[in-house]
């Protein structure tokens, strides 16, 4: 079985400081990222920056500078946000970095002796907010504005000499690779989505731009720039040091196991990124995940409709975890969510106060009044007991299919059921009722204790933070924690001393 893991965000553009939306894609990759390294996988994970393009080369105009000078200085707040995010990315790519050019102008080179690029004229509309044609059937005219109808961004006529890719060769083949490969799109209403699109027919898709100089060059016409999607999906390989196929980065991480992505990018990712790598002979990626979208009340959250919320505003009141908690817990993973302060705090009082928090919290002040710190010494398990703590290993491979379909949804309600079925397990059991029987006392607590154990290693990737807080009080470092280790009942040593646990999540009084 192949222990390693790739996977990648996609990379932003530094038109503007991040958002929450932004936010969102990073977090649920550091989620898998996390997940897959407990699992014992070796993980790539890869974020960056999309920094070509009319959209950044505007964007810098607007505010007079030039277009690297630009990027510099909004690239930075990116990468400051996935600091701040506590991600687990092992590179951040910048696409106006040399290590990328190389990679896009030799991937380039590739589609011109494999005979599947050739130079024409393109007219027709283009939106520069998503970088993208469209064609006539998927504008509309509102006001005598012309606007895309799935993103709502205006589009302009455009007519230059552009080269093509030969797209419209590539429909079988995809068609039959989707056939072939049925989780490679996910989730399935995505997938059907993209199935009826490449069945309708494809275009050749115009791959340069001539009338602004803001790109890669195309290597064998200096006049034309790369179109930027090209370029952009290109830095999954050029993190990998492509076209250096032998380099140890490239042999272990290619294909990707995972691309996560937003709903409104899917057609880049699922039917022109494969095209250009069936084309070039690369293996293709192994799962294309089109996540929904974080609303500000019923629309998208995006710079250009004006509703933002700052991640960084969030974090500083409320803390990290918190807001990785709630994002992943309350956000239907595959579909659009909303945030807003009031329901995080709902969040943070019921879920991680009154829950989780407090199973920690008790059960340790329990076991100090009791046992003075103590791991008890001598334990007699009853079927009661073996229920509860069994549960993790009959489910084991429950979750672990959980993590490999992306079903966050069911993850995260399996660790909900445990924290309330903990808490009433311990409240049922009456363990302060138990003083003539030390070892029903001492077995109450010791089951307690693992019950702790075991959830804290399931939120880890969720609140990785607060995990490690609660998990050094049995002295397990971020290294020694194995997904394995929750389908142990006996994992925690008899006898050994644990650490006092100071308060994890203070509760919020809604009424301020
Ligand atoms: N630069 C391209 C991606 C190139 S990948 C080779 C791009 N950039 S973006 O900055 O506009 O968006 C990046 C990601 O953020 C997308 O996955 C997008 O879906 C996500 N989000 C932006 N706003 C969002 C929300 N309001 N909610 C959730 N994610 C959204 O597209």
């Amino acid at each position: 079985m192949n222990k390693n893991f790739y996977i990648t965000t996609p990379i932003y553009y530094p038109s503007a400081k991040p958002h929450m939306g932004h936010a969102y894609s990073s977090i649920i990759a550091d989620f898998f990222a996390r997940a897959k390294k407990i699992q014992g996988f070796k993980v790539f994970f890869l974020t960056g920056t999309d920094e070509h393009g009319l959209k950044i080369q505007r964007a810098a105009e607007k505010k007079g500078m030039n277009p690297k000078d630009f990027c510099d200085q909004i690239s930075i707040t990116f990468k400051d946000l996935s600091k701040t995010l506590n991600l687990t990315n092992n590179d951040f790519i910048r696409t106006t970095e040399k290590r990328h050019l190389k990679s896009v102008q030799n991937l380039w080179n590739i589609l011109e002796q494999r005979n599947e690029i050739y130079l024409s004229k393109y007219s027709g509309w283009y939106s520069v907010s998503d970088e993208a044609f469209y064609s006539n059937d998927e504008i509309e005219d509102i006001d005598g504005i012309k606007k895309s109808k799935s993103s709502g961004s205006l589009v302009e006529w455009v007519e230059e000499e552009s080269y093509f890719f030969k797209l419209s060769k590539w429909q079988k083949p995809l068609l039959d690779f989707y056939k072939k490969n049925p989780n490679f799109i996910l989730p399935k209403s995505r997938k059907n989505e993209v199935v009826s699109f490449v069945k309708a027919g494809l275009k050749d898709l115009s791959v340069s731009r001539k009338s602004f100089s803001w790109g890669i060059k195309v290597p064998s016409n200096n006049e034309h720039v790369i179109y930027v999607w090209l370029d952009a999906l290109t830095n999954y390989l050029s993190a990998l040091n492509y076209p250096d196929i032998n380099n140890h980065l490239y042999k272990n991480f290619w294909p990707a196991s995972l691309h996560l992505i937003g709903k409104d990018i899917l057609r880049f990712h699922a039917i022109y990124w494969p095209a250009f790598l069936l084309a070039a002979d690369i293996p293709l990626p192994n799962r294309i995940y089109g996540h929904g979208w974080i609303l500000s009340g019923e629309e998208k959250m995006s710079k250009s409709r004006g509703n933002i919320l700052d991640p960084i505003k969030i974090i500083e009141k409320y803390g990290l975890d918190p807001l990785r908690y709630y994002l992943i817990k309350e956000v239907s993973f595959g579909n659009d969510g909303n945030i807003s302060q009031e329901k995080l705090e709902n969040c943070i009082n019921s879920d991680l106060a009154n829950n989780y928090g407090n199973l920690c919290q008790r059960i340790i002040a329990f076991n100090e009044k009791n046992l003075n710190l103590m791991i008890p010494n001598e334990i007699n398990f009853k079927d009661i007991d073996l229920k509860i703590l069994n549960d993790f290993s009959l489910n084991y491979q429950n979750l672990i299919k959980y993590l490999d379909n992306q079903d966050l949804n069911s993850y995260i309600n399996y660790i909900v059921e445990k924290l309330f079925a903990s808490n009433k397990y311990f409240n049922d059991e009456e363990p302060w009722k138990c003083k003539d029987d030390k070892i029903r006392l001492n077995t109450i607590i010791y089951v307690a204790l693992e019950l702790i154990r075991k959830i804290t290693i399931l939120l880890y990737p969720i609140i990785p933070e607060t995990s490690l807080k609660v998990l050094k009080i049995f002295e397990i470092d971020e290294n020694k924690i194995h997904l394995e280790t929750i389908k142990d009942n006996n994992f925690l040593k008899l006898g050994q001393k644990i650490k006092k646990l100071s308060i994890l999540f203070k509760k919020i009084d809604t009424n301020d």
